[in-house]
């Protein structure tokens, strides 16, 4: 079953979104699929490279800056350019480049090979006079050594002997890319970045830059060989890039090989040093040994998280590559996480939203637990920034996350759509449950969890209110859907504030009977009262949820069913999104939403409603939304298949399962949809097979789309493998590792003992 994604296209447009859909990367840097001979001049293309957090820190101009508007903000951005490589063929003047843009293409093929982790393009071309020859270009950044991007050519002649020129370049002179017009693109590009160092040593390029407010350095060693041993090599200087020319004939296959290290100073201290050693250690794998170790990290991937799919091979390319991208992007070091494009491209300039707590650790925690412990470390990592946030906000307690970040200050500076949106701090604590029941892992809710989960209660307390009627009520607050801003009592603001203030008090009481001398320490670092606890307890118990009586479903916020419904039917189609047509008041003032937003309360805490206002909910909110955020469709699935619309949920499916490779929302060439593709997992795991953690155990309502003869996965729980199966008559659950378990489906128990199966047939 298919485990590559290919593409024929040289199409300048195509290419330009294959730069996200083909990049490389290993949580730690990501390399977009640029084409090492770069495109002709005046071409549009975004040419970057990352390194997960690498930022410098811009100034926000704003007209009118009120009190504890954030002063600046961290923006991503994009370092030293080492892919360039141009292969020249014929004598002097009459050389010509190898491009998918001149001479003749006979055969081009562009495939990303999710099983072994590397891309590779495969260029049969004949220059204008008559040279020809097959290229293979192949790359990858490697898992084992995080700091190695890896390109691996093989040149083979097809005429006689050809005259060669490779010219490998590392270049420090990069900006970021910007769009004036789109709002989720930065829209300046000034010169950030200024380059320290350019040296030549021990046969390799060296570069280093450094920012120029934050001062963060990055550098790149880059050495290139060509395994003909007669060929010539120059290196030259200019005042940002150092080249290395090599001449040879090409009388045989031949392979060209470049290396190139990359480190910053957020992980190192000197930069030289340490790129020479790390350089020096992967001196004795060839490229093979490092091919076959990203492979052997692929594998055991695969091994926990692939998901297969028969009887739709289009519906398996997708979701094998939305899977591979998560991995790719996401930070395994505590101190990163994952940014909403991930590692493949600037949107939204490199932030962290909520998108990782709600939409992408699922997926990691049901899969890979301590990959997902380390995006929650990153959270901890940042808690004192949120307590100084929530002080600056006006809250004596407590901590407030940041609504889009990379080092932990608010980097919002529309607030009635940023710091607003208040939830994010409840979809961390969130997150923190579901890992917790998932893993069970009890020292590090006492480490790290529980410190999380008070803070983020504590300014449930500050923000919300007791009402008179005895209500506990969250006034002034946006929820997810961002058509909709400053509202009271936003349904899924407070029923998320309820869950974490009742999990702040349950992760106490686990502290205080499991390790009792802990709990007394933590009690009195975080100078926590009795009462406080208390008032958690009151006021989750007061919570007010807003309802419809009479339309049967929850209210969106007070005055959300008030307003007049947009006028879809007058709406033409090009106006879509509606956020570049339409000023935010205009927006507000009706009934339309961006995404999901009751609908995902009722995903994420869908024991606080009966099954009729879940499903009229869905009925009343769908009609009314325009999921102009790609955060929506995989949610309108997955609550599809609950309320037991499976072929809507079907539809919703498809449209996020390939929302970047058919480039559905028009941007993927700004990065890719990282929220999207973990909801695509979602869409199947928790919708398709219905699976809930829930503090009784695991659940599952299983269906089957009837498009499908069946679908697996595979998911860890509480230290155990389990794998699931659903065919038209049976599903099926696999013990593969560790101790008997009870598990529910469609609500009955059912219990799994050591190396057994359990079918249940239809
Ligand atoms: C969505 C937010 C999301 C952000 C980053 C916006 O368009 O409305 O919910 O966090 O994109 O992905």
């Amino acid at each position: 079953m298919s485990w590559k994604v290919e593409s024929k296209s040289t199409d300048i447009a195509t290419l330009l979104q294959e730069e996200s859909l083909f990049f490389n990367g290993n949580g730690y840097m990501g390399i977009r699929g640029n084409l090492e001979e770069g495109l002709p001049s005046d071409t549009n293309t975004i040419r970057g490279s990352y390194i997960n957090g690498f930022h410098d820190i811009v100034e926000i101009s704003y007209g009118e800056k009120l009190y504890a508007f954030p002063e600046n903000q961290q923006k991503l951005l994009n370092i030293i350019d080492a892919q360039g490589i141009e292969i020249w063929v014929g004598e002097d003047k009459h050389r010509e480049k190898v491009s998918l843009h001149s001479g003749k293409i006979i055969d081009y093929t562009r495939i990303l090979h999710l099983d072994k982790g590397l891309t590779e393009r495969r260029l049969h071309w004949r220059s204008n006079s008559g040279h020809e020859l097959n290229v293979n270009f192949k790359r990858f950044v490697s898992f084992h050594t995080k700091e190695l991007f890896q390109q691996y050519i093989t040149l083979t002649p097809i005429s006689e002997d050809i005259p060669v020129r490779i010219v490998s370049s590392v270049n420090g002179d990069v900006k970021n890319f910007a769009d004036k017009d789109d709002p989720r693109v930065a829209s300046d590009d000034e010169q950030l970045l200024a380059i320290t160092n350019l040296l030549w040593i021990d046969e390799s390029s060296f570069v280093e830059v450094e920012t120029t407010i934050s001062k963060l350095r990055a550098a790149a060693l880059s050495t290139v060989s060509v395994s003909d041993k007669s060929a010539s090599y120059r290196y030259e200087f200019n005042h940002s890039s150092i080249q290395t020319t090599i001449d040879f004939t090409l009388s045989r296959e031949t392979i060209l090989e470049k290396r190139t290290f990359i480190a910053d100073s957020r992980r190192y201290q000197d930069l030289q040093y340490t790129l020479q050693l790390i350089k020096d250690k992967t001196a004795s794998l060839s490229f093979k040994e490092l091919a076959n170790l990203q492979l052997e990290y692929m594998t055991s991937f695969w091994k926990n998280t692939d998901v297969t799919i028969t009887g739709g091979d289009k519906i398996q390319e997708a979701i094998r590559f939305n899977l591979f991208h998560l991995l790719q992007s996401a930070g395994q070091d505590g101190k990163t996480s994952i940014a909403a494009k991930g590692l493949s491209g600037e949107g939204y300039e490199g932030h962290y939203f909520w998108d990782t707590e709600i939409y992408l650790l699922p997926m990691f925690t049901m899969t890979n637990p301590e990959l997902a412990k380390k995006l929650l470390h990153y959270r901890y990592s940042i808690l004192d920034s949120a307590r100084e946030r929530a002080r600056e906000m006006g809250h004596k307690n407590g901590a407030l996350y940041p609504w889009r970040t990379i080092t932990g200050t608010e980097c919002s500076s529309y607030y009635p759509a940023g710091t607003a949106q208040y939830h994010i701090s409840a979809d961390i604590a969130y997150s923190y449950v579901q890992y917790f029941l998932a893993t069970n892992d009890l020292d590090f809710v006492k480490v790290m969890g529980a410190e999380v989960l008070i803070e983020t209660a504590r300014l449930w307390l500050e923000v919300g209110h007791f009402h008179q009627n005895g209500e506990f009520r969250i006034d002034t607050v946006t929820g997810p859907d961002e058509y909709t801003a400053i509202v009271n009592n936003n349904y899924y603001t407070n029923v998320m504030a309820k869950y974490n203030l009742q999990w702040a008090i349950k992760f106490v009481q686990f502290i205080q009977s499991e390790d009792p001398l802990h709990w007394q320490s933590l009690k009195s670092k975080l100078s926590l009262k009795d009462s406080e606890l208390e008032a958690f307890q009151s006021a989750a118990d007061a919570m007010y949820l807003p309802i419809d009586k009479t339309l049967n479903i929850n209210s969106q916020d007070d005055t959300f069913l008030q307003k007049e419904i947009w006028d879809f039917e007058g709406t033409p189609k090009e106006h879509y999104p509606l956020l570049l047509h339409y000023h935010p008041l205009t927006i507000y003032r009706y009934q339309v939403c961006k995404q999901a937003d009751t609908v995902l309360a009722h995903f994420l805490v869908e024991d606080e409603q009966p099954e009729d206002i879940i499903k009229e909910s869905y009925n009343y909110y769908e009609k009314i939304t325009t999921h102009d955020s790609s955060l929506s469709s995989c949610v309108f699935s997955m609550m599809g298949a609950r309320i037991g619309y499976l072929e809507k949920a079907y539809d919703y499916f498809l449209e996020s399962a390939r929302l970047d490779l058919d480039n559905r929302q028009g941007n993927t060439k700004d990065g890719l949809h990282m929220a999207n593709m973990g909801g695509t997992w979602m869409a199947i795991v928790t919708g398709f097979a219905g699976l809930r953690l829930k503090e009784n155990g695991l659940h599952f309502r299983p269906q089957l789309p009837e498009q499908w003869e069946g679908y697996a996965f595979h998911i860890r729980y509480h230290g155990r493998l389990l794998k699931i199966s659903s065919k038209m008559d049976s599903f099926t659950v696999e013990l593969l590792s560790g101790v008997q378990v009870d598990l529910h489906i469609w609500d009955k128990k059912h219990t799994i003992t050591a190396d057994s199966t359990l079918v249940i047939t239809n």
